[in-house]
């Protein structure tokens, strides 16, 4: 299969390019498209075969969920079966935008498309190429993130192509996303809203609008890093996800200490032989000494890590580093979604500096 690519990264929208991806939806195929959060792999949310043709081209279990996209409120009402007051709540409060609510579903998705289980999570992205897809398409689009499953999520319709061309009809080229990390992930079946998976909607934005607020504790790492051992509630957050080749390990700890340390092993790593890569910010980039540094963004602006960190992961895939040491990022608002990630990516490894071991 060859995959097109379609040049809509310009104003005002070509809807010829939207039509033409609409139909190959409506013809069961799979168009990616961009979100303002990750770039997505879209098959009509109702087509059974659509939905295997989504797991087939990522490679991804198929116990694993997709996210069904919508653009209008009704269209939930649709597919959920008791939806709780709470949707309402939310979806005024943030959509179109990034949170998915997870919510009791009936008949009209199929199981293919929720891997088998009796709930479907849904989000109104806020990005006017995928609304206008939803739209003139008329499908509710089942869309996970668009790259191979285990790697980074897509944030540039090219790192879609480098993952999936050949195995998708088209990819809808929007330029690169906005903010760059998975949308915000709600349950909405329990008693208390419960956050599945962290995004740039936090608990604080949650909690004013709907009261309390739980985390999933099998989503929770103490300060070692380590799990609660409880097991996650959304399955795409029991799977190790956004390995870079590259061995990576956190440091955290004072600014110093942690820059020290790092060009301290990075010294002695290169010693030993190996490639080593740096994810450093532009506060201090021109602090380290060895290694192949790249600037994730400021740490002033905590936007720009969120919004760099996938193409950084695909960018030391690329020079074929053998280790990367990072800097933490616990920033005030999307702190706990950017670690998230970079902790999944580092398979947990955090090593704390302290003053003294300077
Ligand atoms: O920002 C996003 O959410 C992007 C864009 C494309 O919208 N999509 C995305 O999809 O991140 P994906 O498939 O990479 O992640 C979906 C996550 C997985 O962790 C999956 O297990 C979880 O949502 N999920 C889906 N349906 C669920 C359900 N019914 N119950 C619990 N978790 C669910
Ligand atoms: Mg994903």
């Amino acid at each position: 299969m060859i995959t097109r690519i379609m040049d809509v990264s310009t104003e005002p929208l070509d809807m010829k390019c939207i039509k033409e991806a609409g139909k190959i939806l409506i013809d069961g195929g799979l168009v990616a498209f961009p979100t303002e959060t990750v770039y997505g792999l879209g098959g009509d949310a109702t087509d059974k075969e659509a939905s295997k043709k989504i797991y087939a081209a990522k490679g991804r279990p198929s116990d694993n969920p997709l996210i069904v996209h919508i653009a209008e409120f009704k269209q939930l009402e649709s597919i959920a079966k008791d939806l709780p007051d709470t949707a309402a709540k939310l979806a005024n409060a943030f959509w179109p935008g990034p949170l998915t609510m997870v919510v009791n579903k009936n008949d009209v998705i199929p199981y293919e498309t929720t891997g088998g289980l009796d709930t479907v999570a849904v989000r109104m992205p806020n990005n006017p190429v995928a609304l206008a897809l939803i739209k003139e398409s008329g499908c509710m689009i089942a869309a996970p993130s668009a790259n191979t499953s285990g790697r980074p999520s897509p944030t540039k319709a090219s790192h879609v192509y480098e993952d999936l061309s050949g195995k998708i009809d088209a990819i809808l080229d929007g330029g690169e996303v906005d903010i760059g990390l998975e949308s915000t992930i709600v349950d909405l079946t329990e008693d208390v809203v419960t956050i599945l998976r962290p995004g740039y909607i936090n608990m604080e934005m949650l909690k004013q609008v709907v009261g309390e607020v739980r985390i999933d504790p099998g989503i929770v790492y103490n300060d070692k890093g380590t799990s609660s051992g409880a097991r996650p509630k959304a399955p795409g957050m029991r799977y190790k996800h956004y390995a870079p080749k590259g061995d990576l390990t956190i440091i955290s700890g004072a600014e110093d200490v942690v820059i020290s340390t790092i060009n301290h092993k990075a010294r002695e790593a290169i010693k030993n032989g190996s490639k080593v890569g740096i994810i450093a910010t532009s506060e201090t980039a021109n602090r380290y000494t060895d290694g192949q540094v790249l600037i994730i963004g400021d740490r002033s602006d905590e936007g720009s890590i969120a919004h760099n960190l996938y193409d950084i992961l695909r960018q030391f895939d690329e020079l074929n580093v053998d280790i990367i040491f990072s800097e933490s990022f616990a920033t005030p608002n999307m702190g706990q979604a950017i670690m998230n990630r970079l902790l999944k990516a580092a398979g947990q490894k955090v090593i704390e500096v302290q003053e003294n071991m300077l």
